[in-house]
């Protein structure tokens, strides 16, 4: 069940969560702003068993070296042995697709299941935890929406309250956002970055004395967009995607890449714009309808990787097989 707790499951344990794709209000959501973003249908698997020491794919050095696997051992692992960790992805790292977020709660899953279960809104809170312990700075929006599968608003409107994920600063609400039944794409520009670097400089962007009326504006274009989501006006989110790219633009985070994906992708495209921290990473495009394979054949001309998705409707669980 979607939103059902996590259930014991003695050692070995393999859970797996869905990437992630933000479709209005990145950035602006470290801040307060709102936030949508859907569960993407490509995969991080974790399976976890009991080792002769603590070892991510068999590294051993990865338990004091690898942020996300060292911090989620520290505040979600209490005494019960060395663990051998393997984690496999579809999910390209450093894409802005929610890699990381898959693997922290891919991994917390698993670790509560094998300590006597856990509640869906433990796993989005620690997987934050984790996550920003790891990271420095960011939202709950990547973890919570891959703990929650479908598509989410943090501080948005929605249909129903998930949870509320606490934070050192500042409080967010989870709800829940009707899937509208689109297909998407989304497309890997191959440029890597570093999430934290981006949410650093968007965050002394908005410093600067016209801060306060750009995050409005953020908050004012995902407000509008999650409507238009919810009402199925395939139109207003297109605009809605429209101006939010300009916002991430004049805070800095586009790329000459990003922009040359967004100009292949305009003659299929209703709406494009980055999704994630920007600087590189990947852009979300939604697709005039059946205009998908021409799409995805324009942004690859473009020296892209793209994906057709659809939204993954089940969150974060235990599989009883692996998944090759
Ligand atoms: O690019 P990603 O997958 O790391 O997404 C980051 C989204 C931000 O809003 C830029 C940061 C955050 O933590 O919400």
């Amino acid at each position: 069940m979607t939103n059902g707790p996590v259930p014991p499951q003695p050692l070995p344990v393999v859970a797996r969560a869905p990437g992630k794709c933000i479709v209005f209000g990145e950035h602006a959501v470290v801040h307060g702003a709102p936030e949508l973003a859907f569960a993407l249908d490509l995969h991080t698997q974790v399976a976890v068993r009991p080792g002769a020491s603590f070892s991510l794919n068999a590294d051993p050095r990865a338990a004091e070296e690898h942020p996300y696997f060292r911090t989620a051992l520290a505040l979600r692992w209490s005494g019960g042995g060395p663990l051998e960790v393997r984690s496999t992805s579809r999910i390209p790292r450093g894409a802005g697709l929610g890699s990381s977020a898959a693997f922290c709660a891919a991994l917390v899953a698993a670790l509560g299941a094998a300590q006597g279960g856990v509640e869906r809104s433990a796993i989005a809170q620690a997987s934050y935890d984790v996550e920003k312990g790891a990271q420095g700075v960011g939202s709950p929006g990547d973890t919570t929406t891959v703990v929650a599968g479908g598509f989410v608003t943090v501080n948005g409107p929605g249909d129903t309250a998930l949870w509320t994920i606490r934070g050192s600063e500042r409080d967010w609400e989870v709800r829940r956002v009707v899937d509208p039944g689109w297909t998407w794409v989304v497309c890997h520009s191959g440029i890597p970055r570093a999430t934290g670097d981006a949410v650093r400089s968007v965050t002394q962007r908005l410093r600067s004395p016209d801060g306060p009326a750009l995050l409005a504006d953020f908050a004012r274009v995902a407000t509008e967009g999650i409507h238009a989501v919810r009402a199925s006006d395939r139109a207003g989110v297109a605009a809605a995607m429209h101006r939010n790219q300009e916002l991430l633009r004049t805070v800095g985070v586009s790329h000459p890449r990003i922009e040359a994906l967004l100009d292949a992708a305009a003659p299929e495209a209703e709406g494009a714009k980055l999704t994630g921290a920007g600087a590189g990473g990947s852009v979300v495009v939604l697709p005039k309808p059946g205009q998908e394979t021409d799409l995805v054949r324009r942004l690859a001309r473009a020296g892209g990787l793209p994906f057709v998705v659809v939204p993954a409707v089940e969150g974060v669980q235990l599989v009883s097989e692996p998944v090759p």
